[in-house]
């Protein structure tokens, strides 16, 4: 995100707004502390009765003609599109993350000898599509992380130098700690060097801005499933549009190639494939998936994702006064530039702290040896605070 600093008051005020959703959308937060966005995003209310309405139909299938569906696409590619600043042409929805990495990894055009540079603790969606490559030669080179664990983004640039570089990909955020990468200082990198630029986005979109016309990424993935609050099965891959006609997906979809949408005349084949990003989507999709992150989509717009960054990164301050006060070690970073909305703390006995919490029904993730706390718009100071409480009583 662009850093601007929000006055204390600003915050305040989104905050107690951002409150009205938890009767509205997540009646459930009033019993239970759900700090888990880094792993599952809620459904709003709003999508499961956009949900409801679609499965209700889906059980006379007349009641969704195909205009109807394809609409409901263009609409999902369109508001994923506002989210990023990218046009809907370069937005292919896709089922998870995984599905757009493994395009970008068998896509890009790689020969043997060239390198694929990430950073050592990548999650593994965004190591094992590059691990495949090396069948066709490729190596991959796991760039150690700092002391800290956070990817090294000073040894990423040095080894961009390199012209056997031929793709750095990173996480957005990194799911273990946080740490948001310097995207524009690592996308100006590549450019320089002609490396192709691929951002595991699901940790970060929905929480943090991204604007892909002032940070040029080649191929970026995310599953909709987490910071984006819509159903399992939703997600989209971005390519950036100069790249889209100079890549071919490794595996197709019918609704790949020109010509496809004119039902009556399939068998007159068109070999080529659509000038769009649609060209990487793999048709038939989980429809009803995409029909709920509209809805979640339009929820998330309406916000503002700057909003949301600002009041989610607000809401760790009584986790990191505690630990700093309790000598705890923080294991995100407290730099404003590097901050997302995910914060881990590592107490003495994490396993203990996660439990006692899990008790008092906070929900949030033990990950390499630290507490993840991962709240969304809808979380509360005195949800963080009960949290502090928790943790207080395991040390
Ligand atoms: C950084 C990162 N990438 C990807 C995923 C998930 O990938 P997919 O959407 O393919 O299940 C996760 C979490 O599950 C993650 O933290």
């Amino acid at each position: 995100m662009t850093d601007i600093a929000y006055h204390p008051t600003r915050v305040r005020a989104l905050r107690e707004s951002f409150r009205a959703l938890r009767t509205t959308e997540f009646p459930w937060t009033a019993d239970t502390v759900y700090l888990n966005n880094a792993s599952i995003g809620p459904i709003p209310e709003r999508t499961r009765r956009a949900l409801d309405q679609f499965t209700a139909k889906r059980t006379a299938p007349h009641l969704l003609p195909d205009r109807d569906i394809f609409g409901m696409m263009q609409a999902a590619r369109e508001l994923v599109a506002e989210l990023i600043n990218a046009d809907a042409g370069e937005i292919a929805l896709a089922v998870n993350t995984g599905f757009g990495l493994s395009m970008a990894a068998s896509a890009l055009p790689l020969s043997p000898g060239d390198i694929v540079l990430l950073s050592d603790r990548e999650f593994p969606a965004n190591v094992y599509p590059w691990l495949m490559q090396r069948s066709r030669g490729v190596e991959v080179e796991l760039a150690r992380c700092t002391a800290e664990g956070w990817p090294d983004e000073n040894h990423l640039l040095e080894r961009l130098r390199d012209p056997r570089v031929k793709v750095l990909a990173v996480s957005f955020v990194q799911f273990s700690n946080g740490y948001r990468v310097d995207l524009a200082r690592l996308s100006a990198a590549c450019r320089a060097n002609g490396t192709y630029f691929v951002v595991d986005g699901i940790q970060g979109i929905g929480n943090s801005v991204l604007d892909v016309k002032q940070t040029p990424i080649d191929i970026m993935a995310c599953g909709g499933q987490k910071w984006l609050l819509s159903p399992w099965g939703s997600g989209f891959v971005y390519v950036r549009r100069e790249l889209i006609a100079e890549i071919e997906p490794a595996i197709t979809g019918w609704m790949a190639f020109e010509g496809t949408d004119d039902f009556s005349r399939l068998t007159e084949y068109n070999p080529n494939l659509r000038g769009d990003a649609r060209r990487f989507e793999l048709i038939t999709l989980p429809y009803q998936d995409f029909y709920g992150m509209t809805e979640s989509l339009r929820m998330l717009i309406e916000l503002g994702i700057r909003d949301i960054a600002e009041v989610t990164r607000a809401l760790h301050e009584p986790a990191l006064r505690w630990a700093d006060e309790n000598d705890i070690r923080v294991v995100s970073p407290r730099d404003e530039a590097r901050r997302s909305a995910i914060l881990c703390v590592a107490p003495p006995k994490p396993v203990d702290a996660y439990h006692a919490l899990k008790r008092a029904h906070v929900v949030c993730s033990l990950r390499e040896g630290a507490i993840r706390l991962a709240p969304h718009c809808y979380n509360t100071l005195e949800e963080m605070e009960k949290v502090v409480e928790v943790l207080d009583g395991v040390i």
